[in-house]
């Protein structure tokens, strides 16, 4: 027996070298961590429990015959993020630059499958070259296994992609079905052509960097949700993001302890709004006051700022928040904004997380340039997020609520639970000097004195509609509340929706405008 524990002993400790020391010092080198060093980073202290270590790839070609590296190239198992449970997998670029074999591909799915049956999210931690080029179509094979699994387990339990490496070709689509991807700067790329491929084809000249770059990811393309300096802050934030969420579908978050003495009315609400309706302000101070403290966890920060979505505690529950961010372009929802929030609105409805959605906002976006791209269909997938959504939807108009963009922002016509206003709110079809431009365009035309005639109609107009009253003597908004005391009112609220049950029709599924 003595002998048999120590051969199973020196077997496992050979695998923790992966594809040897040289090439774990060249990736030192570079800066980066080896598979098992992220996965220690990553979950509680000694909770890994690795399986399939003792799985060999089974290629006999290009010299590949020759290879015996246990566990090939990817460590695969389970452990705990804040004491929870969680499947996850790290891809050894010292073994084929982490190449995706079949066996490989196969472990990966074990994992999954059994993080489905067991409720329990799947987090990825990619660094590959991609399919194992020796290989050929089964690693292509292997791929698809995996980007099925993703999407069946979608909406089942959170699925988190970490790109620390190269993630290319049909390898970037395994990460874009989860849930979050987080990306490094300057050591983790995403591309579905590399920029060699883009020379020939479009000839342009651009860098792995600009192209697929976390940087370029989390600003121009939305693909990355979150970035990071370096792998060590990557992998602390992906910690963090795990105390918002919960273990499934069928889980709720977990509730934290918060300081009751918070409850108290925040007078710096009532001096954030400017008095002059045009003025921008910063729609993060007023998160930062209506949240426990340092409780907000921004998601896709970098990308379309006008609007500003992210999980948060509020009374020490998990809120997920949409808001619109005045101070960039005027909060205006257009294209990018609406596919952002949309995207978050479903996760949260998708794993019971409340929303909360604060709204300032003008309108959606004119002009050829978002209509050409379809502002129209894109814009719709933010309304069919928020009217689909049956968790706990409270909204807190704080200034402007215009024209569809009313209706969009979780209003009470598409299922909000509880609308508030503030005193500041103005809700109308649309601003006052476009609305009085339209509908008293002859009598300005043919006043004496244009200019007075449009100023007197702007007051009239503004003193009857920029404000919340109408909308809620019709029970639009359940209550114009004083702004100092927001805070205590949504926790009271959301309190009370804690046992809100609400249900959408049966159906195959639903047709969200893609
Ligand atoms: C097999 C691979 C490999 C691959 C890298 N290696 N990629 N082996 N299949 N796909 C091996 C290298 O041969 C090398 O082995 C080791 O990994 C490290 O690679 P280097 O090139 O030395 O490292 P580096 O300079 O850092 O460059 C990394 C890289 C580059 C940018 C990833 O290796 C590369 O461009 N690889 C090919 C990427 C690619 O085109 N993959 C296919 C994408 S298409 P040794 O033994 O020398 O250490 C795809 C389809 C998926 O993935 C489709 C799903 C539907």
């Amino acid at each position: 027996m003595k002998n048999k524990i120590a051969r199973l002993i020196s077997l496992k400790d050979s695998t923790k070298l992966g594809g040897g020391e040289e090439k774990i010092k060249a990736l030192h080198q570079k800066g980066k961590l080896t598979a098992r060093e992220r996965i220690e980073i990553l979950v509680d202290e000694g909770s890994f429990q690795e399986i399939d270590v003792f799985v060999k790839q089974r290629s006999k070609d290009f010299g590949l015959e020759k290879m015996e590296i246990l566990g090939d190239g990817v460590v695969t198992g389970y452990a705990k993020i804040h004491g929870k449970d969680i499947a996850l997998y790290s891809q050894d670029f010292t073994v084929l630059g982490g190449s995706l074999s079949e066996t490989n591909a196969e472990k990966i799915c074990k994992i999954m499958n059994t993080a489905m049956k067991l409720g329990i999210p799947v987090i990825g931690l990619n660094d590959s070259g991609g399919a194992r080029i020796q290989e050929g179509v089964r690693s292509l094979g292997g791929y698809a296994d995996i980007f099925l699994l993703n999407t069946l387990a979608s909406g089942v339990v959170p699925q988190i992609s970490v790109i620390l490496g190269p993630c290319a070709g049909g390898a970037v689509y395994s990460p874009a079905i989860t849930d979050f991807i987080f990306m490094v700067k300057n050591s983790s790329y995403m591309f579905v052509t590399g920029p060699n491929v883009v020379k020939t084809v479009t000839h342009e000249d651009v860098t792995f960097e600009d192209l697929g770059g976390a940087e370029t990811h989390a600003s121009k393309s939305g693909v990355a949700h979150f970035i990071n300096e370096n792998e060590i802050e990557t992998l602390v934030h992906v910690r963090k993001l795990m105390e918002y969420l919960p273990q499934n579908f069928m889980d709720k978050p977990e509730e934290k302890e918060y300081d009751h003495a918070t409850l108290t009315p925040q007078k710096k609400l009532e001096a954030i709004i400017p008095e002059n309706p045009n003025k921008p302000y910063d729609m993060k101070e007023i998160i930062a006051l209506l949240v426990d403290e340092d409780s907000f966890f921004e998601v896709h920060k970098n990308y379309a700022e006008n609007i500003i979505v992210g999980f948060s505690r509020i009374g020490g529950m998990s809120v997920g928040i949409i808001a619109n961010q005045p101070s960039i372009l005027a909060g205006v929802l257009d294209i990018n904004a609406s596919v952002k929030g949309a995207r978050f609105v479903r996760f949260c409805d998708a794993f019971n997380i409340p929303l909360l959605v604060l709204v300032d906002v003008p309108g959606f976006l004119p002009g050829t340039d978002q209509e050409w791209n379809g502002i129209i269909r894109h814009g719709a997938k933010l309304l069919f997020a928020f009217s689909e959504a049956t968790v706990p939807k409270v909204t807190v108009i704080t200034r402007k609520a215009y024209g569809g963009a009313y209706d969009v922002m979780n209003s009470k016509h598409i299922r909000g639970d509880f609308n508030f206003a503030w005193p500041s709110a103005e809700i109308a079809v649309m601003g006052p000097k476009g609305a009085v431009e339209i509908i008293f365009k002859k009598e300005i035309a043919a006043a004496e004195n244009p200019e007075s005639e449009l100023n007197k109609k702007l007051n009239d107009y503004v003193e009857k509609f920029a404000n919340p009253y109408i909308a809620a003597e019709r029970g639009f908004i359940d209550d114009v509340i004083v702004p100092s005391e927001t805070r205590s009112r949504i926790i009271q609220t959301f309190s009370l929706l804690k046992t809100k049950v609400d249900r959408n029709p049966k159906k195959k599924h639903s047709n969200i405008p893609l």
